[in-house]
């Protein structure tokens, strides 16, 4: 089985970003903890992060037929990107949203997910604890 963990933008920042509500994991701590899912698991895992809309976009299209399941956190763009929606319903492959925090107790404007409209499931405010158990979720679904 073969899963892509893509993160949005500033999840690479984790560790010195806003700590007091992303805690003081850095984005290394996150691929280490991938790693050691995907030996646990017995699975591939794959994680790609960009800053960027369209590279986000490109990389979930590029996923149609090379991966199982898509594990994402498109961070800012998933209260504003209705092409990361439009790419996920496209590719039709399993995908569970994470969020670090727990985006439903902050401000307003975070209060709509577009990117999770094609999620089979949303997991937010377990910190980066909630990337693994996406991926066991989609394990037990896949
Ligand atoms: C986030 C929540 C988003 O609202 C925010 O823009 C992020 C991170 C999270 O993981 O909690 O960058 O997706």
């Amino acid at each position: 089985m073969k899963i892509l963990v893509i993160n949005g933008p500033n999840i690479n920042m984790l560790g010195i970003r806003e700590p007091g509500i992303y805690g003081s994991n850095s984005f290394a701590d996150l691929l280490t903890l991938l790693d050691e899912t995907a030996k646990a698991e017995h699975i591939t895992i794959d994680q790609y992060q960009s800053n960027h809309e369209g590279c986000l976009v490109d990389k979930i299209q590029q996923a149609l037929g090379v991966y199982d399941g898509i594990v994402i956190n498109p961070a800012a763009y998933t209260h504003t990107s209705i092409a990361i929606l439009d790419a996920l319903k496209a590719v039709g492959i399993p995908a569970v949203e994470v969020h670090i925090s727990d985006v439903s107790q902050r401000e307003d404007f975070r209060q709509i997910s577009y990117a999770g409209m094609a999620c089979c499931k949303t997991i937010m405010g377990h910190g980066l604890e909630g990337y693994r158990e996406a991926v066991t979720h989609l394990i037990s679904i896949l």
